[in-house]
């Protein structure tokens, strides 16, 4: 398969002003992410994990340093184009996983068709549909997300975050809550993504987890400064 780089990511740092001080949250990262990439960011609690994804997905801004997303940089963007890139381009699962209570499985999966170009409410559904039997819940497009197992709940997640056939997907410790049953589930429909040409990165504590990806990023715990 023909891989392009999707991100280039260009000595990145992040700091936070924390009462006279400041916090170093991430410290001259560089990296280069392919379409195919399955990027693990490892590194112990507070490494900066989480705040590297929020800059790479435009959630965030960096300090210093700059991202650039198939040639644009993400730091001359305005909100607008960033809040469309994110809709179309990006695909998102957290560690807990964020169902709407009062839409049902299939409306929670259909919810980035909200936003941006127009499809059909039919194509839509035949969407969203195909996607639950994918992640293997096809019998549960009516039923409520407080009706699911957390494993499931999950997997709705993964539904939603295919919706518009991302480029990228950003999971931040999306097995940290599972099972290891439910955590291999999701790490292979992952790795099937990646192995159709999404690249993935992925944020995890779980070293059993670590030999899935293609590629590895470890995050060295910071330096506070006074
Ligand atoms: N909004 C903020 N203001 C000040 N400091 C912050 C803020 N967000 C994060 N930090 C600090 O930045 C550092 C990196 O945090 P981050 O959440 O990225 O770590 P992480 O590797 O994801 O940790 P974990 O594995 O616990 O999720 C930590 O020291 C944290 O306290
Ligand atoms: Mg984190």
């Amino acid at each position: 398969m023909k891989t392009s780089v999707l991100l280039q990511v260009s000595n990145i740092s992040k700091c936070y002003s924390c009462g006279e001080g400041y916090t170093t949250a991430l410290e001259s990262v560089s990296i280069a992410v392919h379409s195919g990439d399955f990027l693990m960011v490892t590194g112990p609690s507070g490494s900066g994990k989480s705040t590297f994804l929020n800059i790479l997905s435009g959630l965030d801004s960096s300090s210093e340093g700059d991202v650039v997303f198939m040639g644009e940089s993400l730091g001359a963007m305005g909100v607008g184009k960033i809040a469309r890139l994110r809709n179309d381009a990006f695909g998102f699962i957290f560690q807990t996983p964020h169902l709407l209570p009062d839409r049902t499985v299939l409306e929670n999966v259909a919810l980035p068709f909200q936003y941006g170009a127009r499809v059909s409410q039919e194509k839509i559904t035949l969407r969203c549909q195909q996607l639950l039997e994918y992640v293997g819940l096809n019998e549960m497009g009516t039923r409520f997300p407080n009706t699911l197992s957390g494993g499931e709940m999950q997997r709705v997640v993964v539904a939603r975050a295919l919706a518009r056939k991302p480029k990228l997907i950003f999971a931040d410790e999306p097995t940290g809550s599972l099972d290891s049953e439910n955590s291999q589930k999701i790490v292979k429909l992952l790795q099937e993504q990646a192995e159709a040409g999404c690249a993935i990165v992925m944020a995890t504590h779980d070293t059993s987890l670590l030999d899935a990806g293609s590629r590895r990023l470890k995050l060295q715990k910071n330096r506070a400064a006074a």
